[in-house]
C-alpha cells in the first residue's frame, strides 16, 4: 500500500481540452450589452430612478451592468420595475445589491454567447497556488477571478440545484483536480451515487478510501459508520499524542490523508429504510469531523426540511445553489432569493459566513475524466 501510494504519477495537463472561443464570440456579446445599457437608462428615465451608469462587465455566462445610485430606496425602486426591465431587455435579469459599499447596483444579465471554463483553466490556477493547504475551485467571477475553497476554513459544504443545472460537473470539477494536484496520501475520497450514474469511472481511482464507488443504502451505511470509527480513532490518537488536530498531527506526527465524502444525489439516501442510521452518522460527522480531517460534500435537488435535516444543515453554512426551480427553493439553500434566476450550466451562487457571489463553475468531460484516470494508472 505505502510504496504504491508513494508512486502516485501526477497526470499530464495537456490530457484536458482547450476550448478556442471564437473572436466573434466576445464581439457580439460587447455589441448586444451595448445596447441593452441604453434600454435600462431609457427604462430608469422613465420610472423616474436616480441612477448614473458606470460601467459593464462582461463574463464568461452573463454581465454586469453597474450603476451609481444615489440613496437605498433606489434600490428598492429598481427592485419595483424588475419585471418591466426584464421584459424591456427581453431577458430574465437578477438585480445584485450585494456590491461593495451601498452606492452601487448591478443588473446581470445572461450573454447572447456562453463561454465555457474549461476545467484545464482552474488546474492551472491551482498549479500557481500549490501549498500545504487543500485548495479547490469552484468557479469564476464575471472578472475570471478564481474562487477557492480550502478544507482548513470550510470543513463541509452543500450544494442545491435542480436536475441538470451542474451538481454533478462540479463534483466532477473537485475531482479532477484532486487528480491533478493531491495523492492518495493527501487526500483519500468516498463516492457515494444511489441513482448509478456519476462517478462509475472512478472505479479504479487510487484515491478511493474503500474499495468501490458506494451505489446502495446498505453499504452507504456501512461506509459512513466506518467513517465515524475513524473518526474517533483519529481523535484518539490525536490525544495520544498530544495534538488538536489533523494539521498539527501531520506536522508533528506522521501524514494522515485528509477524507472527503462525496454524496450526490442525498434524498435517494434519505428514502431508504436506513434513513435514521445514515442521518445519526452524518450528523455526528458534520458535528464533529472536521479537526479529524474529514469533510462531506452533499449535492441534492432541494434542501427543504422534508429531505434535509435541520441539524445537518446548520452545520455547514458553506452552501452553494446552482439555478433552481422557485424562490421557496432559493432561500432554502441561500437563506435568500436569487437562485430561481440563475441560467443553468454551472452558473452559481456560493454563500458562507463571510460572502455571497455569483460564479461560473468550470466544465469537465466524461471523456477528460476517463483520460486522466487511464493516465494515472499507466
Ligand atoms: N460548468 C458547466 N459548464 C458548462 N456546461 C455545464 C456545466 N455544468 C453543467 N453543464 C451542462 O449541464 C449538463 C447537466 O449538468 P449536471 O452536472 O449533470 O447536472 P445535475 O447533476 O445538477 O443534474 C451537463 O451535461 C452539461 O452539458
Ligand atoms: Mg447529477
Amino acid at each position: 500500500m505505502a510504496d504504491f501510494i508513494n508512486e502516485y504519477k501526477y497526470p499530464m495537463i495537456d490530457l484536458l481540452n482547450d476550448y478556442h472561443i471564437n473572436p466573434s464570440t466576445k464581439s457580439e456579446n460587447i455589441e448586444e450589452i451595448n445596447a441593452k445599457v441604453e434600454i435600462i437608462k431609457e427604462a430608469f428615465k422613465d420610472f423616474n430612478i436616480d441612477a448614473i451608469y458606470v460601467k459593464t462587465i462582461i463574463g464568461p455566462a452573463f454581465s454586469k451592468i453597474i450603476f451609481k445610485i444615489s440613496n437605498i430606496k433606489t434600490i428598492k425602486n429598481i427592485k419595483d420595475i424588475e419585471n418591466d426591465l426584464s421584459i424591456r431587455l427581453a431577458k430574465r435579469i437578477r438585480i445584485n445589491d450585494k456590491l461593495i459599499g451601498n452606492e452601487f447596483i448591478g443588473i446581470e444579465i445572461e450573454n447572447k454567447k456562453r463561454e465555457i471554463i474549461p476545467i484545464k483553466e482552474a488546474i492551472t490556477d491551482l498549479y500557481k497556488e500549490k501549498s500545504d493547504d487543500i485548495k479547490f475551485i469552484i468557479g469564476y467571477d464575471e472578472l475570471m477571478k478564481p474562487k477557492y475553497i480550502s478544507l482548513n476554513d470550510l470543513p463541509h459544504l452543500l450544494i442545491a440545484g435542480s436536475s441538470g443545472s451542474g451538481k454533478s460537473i462540479l463534483l466532477n470539477d473537485i475531482l479532477a483536480e484532486i487528480m491533478y494536484l493531491y495523492s492518495p496520501s493527501d487526500l483519500k475520497v468516498i463516492l457515494v451515487d444511489l441513482k448509478m450514474v456519476e462517478f462509475r469511472e472512478y472505479q479504479r481511482l487510487p484515491h478511493l478510501y474503500n474499495d468501490k464507488i458506494v451505489n446502495d443504502a446498505d453499504e452507504a451505511l456501512v461506509v459512513l459508520e466506518s467513517l465515524v470509527e475513524e473518526m474517533n480513532r483519529r481523535y484518539k490518537i490525536f490525544l495520544e499524542n498530544k495534538v488538536s488536530n489533523i494539521k498539527e498531527y501531520n506536522e508533528k506526527v506522521q501524514k494522515l490523508p485528509r477524507i472527503i465524502v462525496f454524496i450526490d444525489e442525498y434524498i435517494e439516501l434519505t428514502i431508504s429504510s436506513n434513513n435514521n442510521k445514515i442521518k445519526e452518522c452524518i450528523k455526528s460527522l458534520v458535528m464533529k469531523s472536521r479537526a479529524a480531517g474529514i469533510h462531506l460534500l452533499i449535492s441534492a435537488q432541494k434542501l427543504d426540511s422534508r429531505y434535509m435535516d435541520s441539524i445537518i444543515k446548520s452545520n455547514i453554512p458553506s452552501r452553494i445553489s446552482f439555478k433552481v426551480s422557485s424562490a421557496v427553493d432559493s432561500k432554502n439553500i441561500l437563506d435568500e432569493t436569487g437562485a430561481e434566476k440563475l441560467l443553468g450550466y454551472g452558473d452559481m451562487i456560493f454563500k458562507d459566513y463571510n460572502s455571497i457571489n455569483r460564479y461560473q463553475a468550470p466544465f469537465v468531460s466524461n471523456e477528460e475524466i476517463l483520460k486522466i484516470i487511464e493516465n494515472i494508472k499507466e
